[in-house]
């Protein structure tokens, strides 16, 4: 089967995804394309390298200018199957509401036009959800070291101090470097939370499962492939 597999940006249900993504690239063929939030967030959390290593066709919103061409793959039948996994709340929210001015918006759009069949899986679906941090630094475990070892060491140059030692997400690429190196352990990666959905996000998920040619699962590894 020949899968479109679009990555938005989110954390939630991101590593299932790629699992899931690995585990059946054997006799399918898979490309991915990632919106710009997807692209950030995966090297968020060290999946972008990988993900690019193991798929040989990487499509990103980037390159897609404001009209997103790759969509016309799908109005000549090239793919069986369009899957978002993970589909962010945004993104969701397009697709319910028939905006198409994004990649993966564009994408969903039109794979219910040309009858290709899609399935999503939304982060967002009942009211409290746990979920899983990128680089986090505790404010009340660092003691802004005058010299602070993850700030010199990080090879992204991502830790920087203002007021005190933070993190510049979009140039972290999780190595962990500093997780090791902070003597206070200030720095995790990992970190679980729970977080609060709002009801206009639970209503568009719903409503989702509710629209034509589209599909909705609660995790990746529920879809057949
Ligand atoms: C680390 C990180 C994790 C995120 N996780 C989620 C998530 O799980 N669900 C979600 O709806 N948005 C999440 N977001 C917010 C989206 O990335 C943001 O709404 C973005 O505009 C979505 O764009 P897209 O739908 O085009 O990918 C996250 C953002 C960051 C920085």
């Amino acid at each position: 089967m020949h899968v479109l597999w679009c990555v938005t940006g989110a954390g939630h249900l991101l590593q299932e995804s790629a699992d899931f993504m690995r585990k059946n690239m054997r006799g399918n063929k898979i490309a991915v394309a990632f919106s710009g939030a997807g692209c950030e967030v995966a090297e968020m959390y060290g999946l972008l390298d990988q993900i690019e290593r193991d798929f040989k066709d990487v499509f990103m919103e980037d390159e897609q200018g404001s009209s997103s061409p790759l969509v016309g793959r799908l109005a000549k039948k090239e793919y069986d199957l369009v899957i978002v996994s993970p589909c962010t709340a945004n993104t969701v929210a397009k697709i319910v509401t028939g905006v198409a001015d994004s990649l993966v918006s564009n994408i969903a759009a039109q794979a219910v036009k040309s009858g290709t069949p899609l399935h999503v899986v939304p982060t967002d679906y009942k009211k409290t959800q746990e979920t899983m941090l990128p680089l986090v630094i505790d404010p009340m475990l660092c003691r802004n070291c005058e010299t602070c070892p993850p700030l010199m060491n990080c090879p992204k140059k991502a830790i920087y101090r203002d007021d005190r030692v933070r993190a510049n997400m979009l140039k972290c690429n999780a190595c962990k470097k500093c997780v090791e190196e902070c003597t206070y352990s200030a720095i995790s990666f990992g970190k679980k939370v729970r977080i609060h959905i709002r009801d206009i996000d639970i209503e568009n998920t719903k409503r989702l499962g509710t629209m034509e040619g589209i599909q909705v699962y609660r995790k990746p590894d529920e879809i057949k492939i």
